[in-house]
């Protein structure tokens, strides 16, 4: 596992296998960032023409490697791009994306020091938080030829008294450790990871940090008739689980529910997906993922706020006993659900766990789910949608994602779209609608589930859960951990009283 540290010496007195400063596109071509300046002394002043004769101009993205010359204690410099040069301090994300790129450049080193703008707290845990989640490689299944993650990465700061950036690199640590936890469990194979599997992980986690954890097994889901999440998981050999997380406060401001979608495997069911369609499919546990991973982050930063998290885990399988379209399943809470398609099991299994979360009275329920193709088709594979019940709570999380590095977008859940739900079905609601506003229709069913009197929002993050591309800045290829810093910043806004 990757470590953190905080450092205040000068570059002369760091010793490690690599150093990284920052590198801006300046008026007249690359200039060095505030932090490189002990480095930039050991090159008498040559670094930045170095790098420029060596192609860098100081894009974002660009990471650019030098030999150290004598009177460092490192044997390599690596300047990676900052963008455009600013007199006024880079935007946190700016840095994260950067030090992200540095600790994936560096895999299979043991130790980094990273030289970066870090003069605010703020600005440190930009930093680390960057370069832990840039550092992530899934070895679980790799041999030998897998590179190694950094082993070690020290943050310099210039900041004075370094207590507080010390606690920065902490937080840093508590919030990036569990998302890069998220991310193993998006990407292990779903022959390992299945809905017992999770809740057993879940189970010890929770020893681990000191939470509550509650599992209801498929005779605990049937005898309190939850007919959606056990619909979707009866053609498995894998039986369903739903799995409470709760982490309390006794001076607690408010209490969060947070809803996870936990398909440990997609294949649609007997409304099969297409080859094509369904070889990333394990990564549709991905909210599931992210609200666990919230509530251990809220636990070990220790917020003033009560959070649980409900953790809807199926397997959607085809088979003998599978559910088949044309069903009616009899969803907890007592709603009737004609199942049209069984590929839409994502609203059932939240459906369920959605009216269970609102039992408990939660101040808000915030969903996360790779719940729709159709919102990537609307937003691309970097932007999560936001649905909400109460159009304050759908802006503030827009903005709390925004004000943490991730992208998303609000989307209307508009009223017309409900009638293709509830028209020409045998029971209460269908589990599709209309085509077209295909997310936005997934929105509007789940929408039904939610007690009176309670304020709720759905994250749709479908397109960013898993990134099938590259890996960029701090995102790796696989599971990204999609919407984690979203929930934390919003308990620990909520905890603060805002
Ligand atoms: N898990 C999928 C949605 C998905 C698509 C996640 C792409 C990640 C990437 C979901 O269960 C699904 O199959 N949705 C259907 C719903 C339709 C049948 C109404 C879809 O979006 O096609
Ligand atoms: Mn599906
Ligand atoms: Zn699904």
């Amino acid at each position: 596992m990757t470590t953190l540290s905080v450092s205040t010496s000068s570059a002369a007195g760091l010793r490690a296998d690599a150093l990284v400063v920052g590198v801006a596109k300046g008026p007249k071509g690359p200039v060095l960032a505030p932090g490189s300046e002990t480095v930039a002394e050991a090159f008498d002043g040559t670094l930045a023409d170095v790098l420029a004769t060596l192609g860098a101009a100081g894009a974002e993205g660009e990471a650019v490697k030098v030999p150290a010359p004598a009177g460092l204690k490192a044997p390599l410099v690596l300047a990676v791009g900052l963008g455009e040069a600013t007199e006024d301090g880079y935007a946190l994300e700016t840095l994260r994306r950067a030090a992200g790129v540095a600790a994936r450049t560096l895999a299979g080193t043991k130790k980094a020091a990273l030289l970066l703008p870090a003069e605010s707290a703020a600005e440190v845990e930009a930093v680390a938080l960057g370069a832990l989640l840039g550092a992530y490689a899934f070895g679980t299944y790799k041999g030998e030829n897998g590179k190694a993650p950094v082993g070690e990465l020290i943050v310099a700061s210039t900041r004075k008294g370094g207590k507080d950036a010390k606690a920065a690199v902490e937080r840093a640590a508590a919030i990036g450790e569990e998302m890069n936890r998220a991310r193993d469990l998006v990407n292990t194979a779903p022959n390992d990871l299945n809905p017992k599997s999770f809740a057993t992980i879940a189970q010890a986690a929770g020893k681990e940090h000191g939470l509550k954890v509650e599992v209801l097994d498929e005779k605990a889901l049937l005898k309190g008739g939850f007919g959606g999440i056990l619909g979707v998981g009866v053609g498995s050999a894998n039986p369903p689980r739903l799995v409470k997380v709760a982490y309390t406060h006794p001076k607690a401001k408010a209490t969060l529910a947070f809803v996870g979608k936990g398909i440990t495997y997609d294949s649609g069911g007997i409304s099969l997906k297409p080859a094509g369609h369904n070889e990333t499919m394990k990564c549709d546990m991905s909210g599931a993922a992210a609200v666990f991973a919230a509530v251990v982050a809220a636990k070990r930063l220790g917020l003033q706020v009560n959070v649980t998290a409900w953790l809807a885990l199926a397997e959607n399988m085809p088979s003998g006993s599978a559910t088949r379209p044309g069903d009616v399943l009899r969803m907890y809470g007592g709603k009737t659900v004609e199942v049209l398609n069984t590929d839409a099991e994502g609203r059932l299994v939240l459906a369920d766990a959605i009216v269970r979360a609102g039992e408990e009275k939660p101040d808000v329920i915030v969903d996360v789910a790779t719940l729709t193709g159709a919102m990537v088709l609307a937003l691309g594979t970097r932007t999560f949608g936001v649905m909400s019940n109460d159009d304050a709570l759908r802006t503030r999380l827009h903005e709390t994602a925004g004000a943490v590095g991730e992208q998303s977008w609000p989307m209307p859940l508009p009223a017309d779209l409900r009638k293709g739900m509830t028209e020409s079905t045998i029971a209460d609601l269908a589990n599709m609608g209309e085509r077209m506003g295909g997310g936005l229709v997934a929105g509007l069913f789940l929408k039904e589930f939610v007690a009176e009197g309670i304020d709720w929002a759905h994250l749709d993050i479908a397109g960013p859960a898993f990134n099938e591309g590259g890996p960029f800045g701090y995102t790796p290829k696989g599971g990204t951990a999609s919407a984690v810093r979203t929930l934390v910043r919003y308990a620990e806004d909520v905890a603060a009283g805002a």
